[in-house]
């Protein structure tokens, strides 16, 4: 498995539709997408997919993941309990692009409620083409889990 061009998605049933169109863009893009569930929109806890995604990112398997529910709130709330893991909720693309530069954010969330598909797709391509800057910012994310 390619980790740069493999990415892990989950969501709950309030951005169920959302994660479907993320997986088809990303598709489209050429990257290879692992569908962490929900997988229709049968009422669930969003807890189980994060903890999924999370637990993914935080173990190494992959470098990258994306996490929707209807706010974005809990899956955030979730996913940054997992070590190595810097969830970032974005619904503006400055946002996104500097959890990036500046946070090494390795997963990203967006609440499935709250932005529309056109600016999700910008969301998701801004955080996938930006790289961490490094230098002063490296120590930085490093005492997050020391
Ligand atoms: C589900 O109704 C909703 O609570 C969930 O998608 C999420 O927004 C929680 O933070």
């Amino acid at each position: 498995m390619d980790k740069t061009t493999s990415i892990i998605i989950g969501s709950d049933h309030a951005a169920y539709e959302l994660k479907e169109k993320i997986k088809a863009y990303l598709s489209d893009k050429g990257y290879s997408v692992e569908d962490a569930g929900t997988h229709n929109e049968a009422s669930v806890n969003y807890v189980v997919f994060g903890k999924k995604v999370a637990g993914a990112v935080s173990s190494g398997q992959y470098s990258k993941g994306i996490l929707l529910c209807g706010t974005g709130l809990g899956m955030s709330m979730v996913a940054n309990r997992f070590p190595h893991v810097r969830a970032a909720l974005c619904s503006d693309v400055f946002s996104a692009r500097m959890s990036r530069i500046h946070n090494d954010a390795n997963v990203l969330v967006l609440g499935g409620r709250i932005v529309g598909d056109v600016l999700a797709f910008a969301l998701v391509q801004t955080w996938l083409d930006t790289a961490f800057e490094g230098g002063r910012h490296l120590e930085r994310i490093q005492s997050i889990d020391n």
